[in-house]
């Protein structure tokens, strides 16, 4: 957990144009690991970019090995493509495809086999942070990948409050201090041995302006960033942020 992680989600966004400028600007830090996860049909282009600047995401993998799922992209086919980290249970996905805990753990186990980095995406609604069991929630997101956790060679953790994604309204350091030190709790008790090694990063409307608050917490050891990873010369100050 000595580097800080930087993690650009792109969504349904960008473009061959934007990916070419994107590679072109983006600062090489040593004590900052840096991401981009495009559209999975990008990967390849921005792989042959990455030159060492950075490395490639896929936003999302299939939960089979392999077969008839139209559509579907494997976490072998992920590693093909030159990608090392892979994003699972996003809320959107959770949301908008009906991904449960137990298809975020199947789409796990199939990150960990092809050999790649699974970051796993948590955080609560607004009507669960209102009505106080936002750590409950996440608690319980978190254990669900117990196994996961404890099998992968690396792993990260994503707290996105769902309220925060996309909205311009970030998480006060305060709530994304205190989340994060109860996820830190949980994996001491569920995964002990690992626990040390797994990177706790904050996602949800983080920019360039908030972004060297966040970096002021040892909690905070990364960030998941989606409409500021669109902007090149935000992205890049979001990295230049990590690296203080
Ligand atoms: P925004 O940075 O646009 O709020 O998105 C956060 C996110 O969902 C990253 O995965």
């Amino acid at each position: 957990m000595t580097q800080r992680l930087v993690i650009a989600n792109w969504k349904m966004n960008g473009d061959l144009a934007f990916l070419e400028a994107l590679a072109s600007s983006l600062p090489s830090l040593s004590n900052v690991q840096t991401v981009i996860a495009p559209p999975a049909v990008y990967a390849l282009r921005l792989a042959e970019l990455a030159q060492g600047v950075f490395e490639v995401g896929l936003q999302d993998v299939g939960s089979h090995e392999s077969g008839a799922h139209t559509g579907e992209v494997s976490a072998a086919m992920a590693r093909d493509l030159g990608a090392s980290v892979v994003l699972v249970g996003h809320s959107e996905r959770r949301s908008e495809h009906a991904e449960d805990d137990k298809i975020v753990a199947a789409k796990c186990e199939q990150i960990i086999a092809a050999g790649l980095m699974p970051v796993i995406c948590v955080g609560e609604t607004l009507v669960e942070r209102e009505s106080g069991k936002a750590i409950d929630r996440v608690r319980a997101q978190v254990t669900a990948q117990k196994h996961c956790l404890r099998n992968a060679k690396e792993v990260a953790i994503a707290y996105e409050p769902i309220w925060a994604i996309g909205t311009g309204k970030s998480a006060t350091v305060t709530e994304a201090v205190q989340m994060h030190q109860a996820i830190r709790g949980v994996l001491k008790e569920i995964v002990p041995a690992a626990a040390p090694g797994i990177s706790i990063l904050y996602g949800g409307s983080v920019n360039a302006e908030n972004a060297p608050e966040l970096f002021a917490y040892p909690e905070i050891q990364g960030v998941l960033v989606g409409g500021a990873s669109l902007d090149t010369q935000q992205f890049a100050a979001i990295i230049r942020a990590a690296a203080k």
